[in-house]
């Protein structure tokens, strides 16, 4: 009797030890390496943590085992995911996940408190615990790209595709459960607004707290605190403990729903969003547009365009031609023609439109506007539009006629086919595109040569290049890059050369020892935001601004106390550099030019970025000119990387009216109209090509602000043009701008939107009020 008791104590014992077994405790101290001991599994291995191979080295995710090539279905440090094959992942005995490169330590997962165990359950969930086994983190709350049966994506939040199959770090769409109850698709970087979204569920009115959920038989719907609202999935598909489910947005942008085989080792989609390929919008990059080929998608270029790096569709097309400086209302057939592309959609980014003309009407139209890039004829009405177009495919029910300007050399010369994207049917399509495509490589790789010689030549300071650099990677596409201090001091020769010094810190110049590309690293030395994690949230909104106008920032170092930036070098140094040398002064045009820029910047800054920002900061300083003396505005978003009592002293020490807006020095909240301000005094130095205080003129002119404004109120403009030939009207209407920038009521002052439509000369301007500084001071 007493044999069997024990016997049953023995038992039950044995069987609390096996639960335990299973529960699988990840404890502190444990490491992983990519090479031996790469992984902690669940208790049935079907998921592991650990390491995983991407193209260059290797990630940390949760994966499920057994598929031939790792399929991850989390992915930490999405920013910057490939580590090298010495690296450790330590659970530390004083709690944090982290992984150590060399002596440089990245933080896995942040938990608020210390981590005292781990474990990863056999649904793929990795959860932490902390000393009174509480959850405080776990990997079904913080999803990447993929869902897993039993996880949720609740209101609010968004999954990021990758930036391709072979690499896990951010990619260039995103699905998020809005909170309106709405699941929608957008491209990265874009707004969440109905304009850009490619995809979405369709019911509305079903409140706030709707949440998108995949059950174990692959059913796949949405779920609001009542019911289940909507299926998007058949649902039912077996269930058995060898499949694995999940739904996955792809690198290509559509969502799929997946069923892993461990057995078979095979996976298989069993739903997906679309069937268009060609769907999710900015597939193919700028004035590129996709077209569906046998159910691929494949991305063309413009006629007259190439890709700015072949076999990467997401870097867009650039001219092939060289092109001529805008002269306003020059009739510039001499130079152009009209090329049309059938059955195209684009996003619509129309500037002047006009009613019933014919489509040769509309091309005389485009030739006849030096604004005019192409247009988008349609029932007898003419878009006119400027490059870049966007989000283009073919629409063969689509009737659009998509009309470009391109350069008359282009065509004639060369004796390039004219015709290489207006065919639509048959196989002819296929070889006319392999002959046009080589044919227009080797005319382009000829075109960049000539043109990079006379670019050189001749000075031309327009801005026409969409891309920086042709030699940008992919991964500087995605999100700016962590840098070690060791790198950046290497790449400056120990931080030798100083460009300058800026409000923040010190930028010097340096190479980057890969790919030989020139940089400027910014030394930060302001006190700025306390921890790690802001810091890198602040970088990771200011990495994800692409525009032509706006410096890149490639990359940041933050290790200890050292906080730097990498930025795109600018060969032209700065607008000041530019408009205040006497030697070689910009022309009228040129200045136009840089106004409109700038102005196209801050525009993108404050309503078409994903996180609106203020810049604080508008001087000819901060304004940078690239290689074809396109402005780009610098030291975006440096305001949020502050402490948030900095803000204010910063731009108030300075004491002097000059740029800074006058609700700085009230205590006024500050908004985007603030920059409208500054906007307005450098549009103001552009107009008159001196300085916004400058003591040493007569006391009526040496304050720019006064003196254009008294002038203009007396009927005197002439007298701010100097010997310049000017066009007079453009001239006044200029003028005109730039008071309604100063005025001293933010609410008066124009949008960043209207003052670009008014540079652009396509709204008429009112006569502006008194910006009444001159009671105020
Ligand atoms: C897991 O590990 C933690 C700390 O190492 C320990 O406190 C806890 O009791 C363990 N839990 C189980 C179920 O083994
Ligand atoms: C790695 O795994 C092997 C067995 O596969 C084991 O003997 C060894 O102790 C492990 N090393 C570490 C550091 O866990
Ligand atoms: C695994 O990866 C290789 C190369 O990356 C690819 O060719 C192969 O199709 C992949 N296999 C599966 C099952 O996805
Ligand atoms: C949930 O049901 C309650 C009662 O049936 C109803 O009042 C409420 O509006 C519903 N909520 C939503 C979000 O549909
Ligand atoms: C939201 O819905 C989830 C189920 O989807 C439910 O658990 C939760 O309580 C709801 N929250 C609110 C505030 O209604
Ligand atoms: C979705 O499918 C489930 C299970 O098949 C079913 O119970 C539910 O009523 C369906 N919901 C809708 C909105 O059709
Ligand atoms: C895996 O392959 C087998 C045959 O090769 C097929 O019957 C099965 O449907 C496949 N499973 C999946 C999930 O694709
Ligand atoms: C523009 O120039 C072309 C050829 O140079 C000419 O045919 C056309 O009439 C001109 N248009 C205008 C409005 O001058
Ligand atoms: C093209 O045509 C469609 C309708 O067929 C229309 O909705 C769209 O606005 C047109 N324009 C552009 C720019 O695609
Ligand atoms: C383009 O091709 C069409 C038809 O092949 C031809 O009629 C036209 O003259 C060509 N245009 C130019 C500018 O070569």
């Amino acid at each position: 009797m007493a044999v069997l008791l024990w016997l049953l104590i023995l038992s039950a014992f044995h069987a609390v030890a096996l639960a335990q077994q299973r529960q699988f405790n990840i404890t502190l101290g444990s490491s992983l390496t990519p090479t031996t001991n790469s992984s902690w599994f669940s208790p049935s291995r079907r998921f592991a943590f650990g390491f995983y191979e991407q193209t260059n080295g290797y990630a940390v995710g949760i994966y499920i085992v057994g598929m031939p090539n790792k399929t991850a279905v989390w992915t930490a440090n999405r920013n910057s995911p490939v580590v090298p094959s010495n690296t450790v992942l330590h659970l530390t005995n004083d709690g944090r996940l982290i992984v150590k490169v060399g002596n440089q330590e990245i933080s896995v997962i942040n938990p608020s408190r210390a981590i005292a165990s781990a474990s990863l359950m056999d649904t793929g969930n990795f959860v932490l615990y902390d000393s009174d086994r509480n959850v405080i983190w776990q990997s079904f709350d913080n999803p990447t790209n993929t869902l897993l049966p039993g996880q949720h994506l609740s209101a609010g939040q968004e999954l990021f595709s990758s930036a391709s199959e072979a690499d896990d770090s951010f990619g260039f769409f995103r699905l998020i459960m809005q909170v309106d109850g709405y699941l929608v698709q957008y491209p990265a970087n874009t707004p969440y607004t109905a304009p850009y979204a490619y995809y979405e569920s369709h019911i509305s009115g079903v409140g706030n707290n709707v949440s998108l959920n995949l059950a174990d038989d692959g059913l796949l719907y949405l779920l609001n605190s009542n019911n289940s609202l909507k299926n998007l999935t058949r649902g039912g598909y077996r269930r058995e403990r060898t499949i694995i489910y999940m739904m996955k947005i792809d690198a290509d942008g559509i969502f799929r729903v997946y069923s892993h085989s461990l057995n078979q080792q095979n996976s298989s989609v069993i739903w997906s969003s679309t069937d268009d390929r060609c769907d999710p919008k900015g597939l193919c990059g700028l004035n590129g547009f996709c077209t569906n080929i046998d159910a691929q998608a494949k991305c063309m270029c413009l006629p007259g365009f190439d890709f700015v790096m072949p076999g990467n569709w997401r870097a867009g097309c650039e001219r092939s031609f060289p092109t001529e400086t805008c002269r306003l209302k020059e009739n510039t057939s001499k130079y152009y023609d009209m090329r049309t592309v059938e059955n195209t959609v684009w996003e619509d980014s129309t500037y002047v439109v006009l009613g019933g003309t014919t489509k040769e009407d509309c091309e005389q139209a485009c030739l006849q506007d030096c604004n005019c890039e192409a247009a988008l004829f349609k029932d007898r009405e003419c878009r006119k539009q400027k490059l870049p177009l966007r989000y283009g495919r073919r629409d063969l029910g689509n009737s659009n006629l998509t009309l470009v300007k391109v350069g008359i050399n282009f065509i004639h010369n060369e004796g390039v086919p004219n015709q290489t994207v207006e065919e639509t049917k048959g196989k002819k399509l296929r070889i006319d595109i392999l002959i046009a495509s080589i044919t227009l490589a080797l005319f382009a790789l000829l075109v960049l040569g000539i043109s990079g010689f006379l670019i050189h030549r001749i000075h031309v300071w327009t801005c026409r290049k969409i891309q920086e650099s042709r030699s940008v990677q992919l991964c500087e596409d995605v999100a700016p890059r962590a840098f070690s201090y060791a790198e950046l001091e290497q790449a400056t020769s120990g931080f030798k050369e100083a460009l300058g010094r800026g409000a923040f810190g010190t930028v010097f110049k340096g190479i980057l020892a890969e790919g030989q590309k020139v940089i400027a690293v910014k030394r930060l030395d302001k006190e700025l935001v306390e921890g790690e994690t802001e810091f890198q949230t602040e970088i990771k909104i200011i990495g994800k601004t692409h525009h032509r106008n706006l410096v890149r920032l490639l990359g940041y170092c933050l290790e200890g106390s050292r906080r730097l930036l990498v930025y795109a070098y600018m060969t032209n140094g700065s607008l000041a550099d530019v408009l205040f040398k006497p030697e070689k002064q910009p022309t009228w045009e040129e200045r136009c030019g840089f106004a409109r820029d700038i102005a196209r910047g801050l525009l993108y800054l404050h309503d078409e970025c994903e996180t609106q920002i203020i810049h604080c900061d508008i001087k000819p300083q901060n304004i940078l000119m690239d290689d074809q003396f396109c402005a780009k505005i610098s030291d975006f978003g440096m305001a949020k990387l502050l402490k948030k009592d900095q803000t204010r002293t910063y731009t108030g020490i300075r004491g002097t009216r000059g740029y800074v807006a006058p609700e700085w020095h009230r205590n006024m909240p500050v908004t985007v109209k603030a920059d409208v301000y500054s906007f307005g005094v450098v549009l103001l130095e552009l107009i008159c090509r001196r300085k916004c205080v400058d003591m040493s003129l007569d006391e009526n002119e040496a304050i720019l602000e006064y003196w254009v404004y008294n002038c203009f109120d007396a009927g005197e403009i002439d007298k701010l043009v100097g010997d310049e030939e000017v066009d007079r009207r453009q001239f006044e209407r200029m003028v005109k701008i730039s008071i309604w920038c100063i005025q001293e009521e933010p609410s008066l002052r124009p949008s960043m939107k209207k003052v670009l439509l008014m540079l652009e000369g396509t709204v008429e301007i009112p006569m502006p009020p008194s910006p009444s500084f001159l009671s105020s001071i």
